[in-house]
């Protein structure tokens, strides 16, 4: 598992941040926490759902001030993922809680690319950074941080959509995904999470996005797995993520391997490792124990995980070889 190579398609770089080092950030920046030791932290990461989980994530969030702060939590994250194998993150990052503490756009994303560069140098990891809003907000605050980042429009490949899903659907930011897609950039969005099989359609039909991150839900609709294969629509599953907050109670159900026979690019990935008990090889490990996933199975979703990047093929035909020793192979995983 570990040898293997693979993309992170979906990871909140504020959901990397370790107990010990959210504990430090604070001493370091002053910030007074409800929980004194990593161990308290840790006993507090017993959720009750969604919107649980996103009340102790951005208290989490508020240790985070500097750019420094900022670099350091990328290259923690990026370090540890190139110890499991992986060769591209595309790390999903949301400024709207910073921005609302008075922090800096250019401090937030001037840390985290420096924290890219460092470890694409020292580990030659590549690592990618999605803008995400929190669909909680206005529209009209996800449109205005889209004005927010055009500074960094080189340096943000794509743009996000996180946050509580129930009561929040994708149609409410069909326009900040059109103005995301006009200055083209990549999309993806959280969908059928907590959130129901509508949710992932409207997210396709409303929003256009090219990848749904989660996707749970969209299991229990036999037409749109079908639309989902038919089309070749990424999902960015989270087994750990939806095993803590309780989308599913049990992992030996888990519709992962139902929706890979079905033909959909699903793939594996830690959303919030930091919370949720795993990094990447521990989600693979996870669904493989669960659903007793053959080798081919597994290769199938660590193929899934680059072929669903938004990587150029071109940038991706090096780990296709590895993947696919038989040429003939090569071009179909590139898909050129
Ligand atoms: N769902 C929605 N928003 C999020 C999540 C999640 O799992 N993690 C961080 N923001
Ligand atoms: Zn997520």
């Amino acid at each position: 598992m570990t040898a293997l190579p693979k993309a992170e398609l979906h990871v909140h770089l504020e959901g990397t941040l370790e107990p010990e080092d959210m504990v430090r950030f604070a001493a370091r920046n002053g910030v007074g926490l409800p929980w004194r030791s990593p161990e308290e932290l840790r006993a507090a990461y017993a959720f009750t759902g969604l919107e649980n989980f996103l009340s102790v994530y951005f208290q989490g969030c508020r240790v985070l001030c500097t750019r420094e702060d900022f670099r350091e939590l990328t290259v923690a994250y990026l370090q540890r993922a190139a110890g499991q194998g992986v060769r591209r993150a595309e790390m999903l990052f949301g400024p709207q809680a910073f921005l609302d503490r008075g922090i800096p756009i250019g401090e937030q994303v001037g840390g985290i690319v420096d924290g890219i560069d460092e470890v694409r140098e020292t580990h030659g990891i590549d690592g990618a950074l999605l803008v995400s809003a929190h669909r909680h907000r206005s529209e009209g605050d996800a449109l205005e941080l889209l004005e927010l980042v055009r500074p960094w429009r080189e340096r943000v490949l794509g743009i996000g959509l996180g946050g509580a899903e129930r009561g929040n659907p994708p149609a409410k930011f069909a326009r900040y995904f059109d103005a995301a897609c006009a200055e083209g950039y990549r999309t993806t969005c959280h969908a059928g999470e907590e959130g129901p099989a509508a949710y992932v359609t409207e997210a396709l039909d409303a929003c256009h996005v090219e990848r749904i991150d989660h996707g749970y839900a969209a299991a229990e609709n036999p037409d749109l797995v079908a639309r989902l294969a038919d089309e070749q629509v990424t999902l960015t599953m989270c087994p750990l993520s939806n095993l803590r907050l309780h989308v599913t109670d049990d992992l030996t159900t888990y519709p992962l391997r139902r929706l890979l026979d079905a033909g959909v690019p699903v793939t594996v990935n830690s959303d919030d490792p930091a919370y949720f008990g795993g990094y990447v090889n521990e989600n693979y490990q996870a669904v493989t124990d669960a659903l007793d996933l053959t080798e081919a199975e597994v290769t199938t979703l660590v193929r899934n995980s680059f072929s669903g990047s938004f990587a150029h093929a071109e940038e991706l035909r090096d780990v296709f070889e590895e993947l696919c020793p038989k040429a003939s192979d090569v071009s179909r995983c590139v898909g050129s």
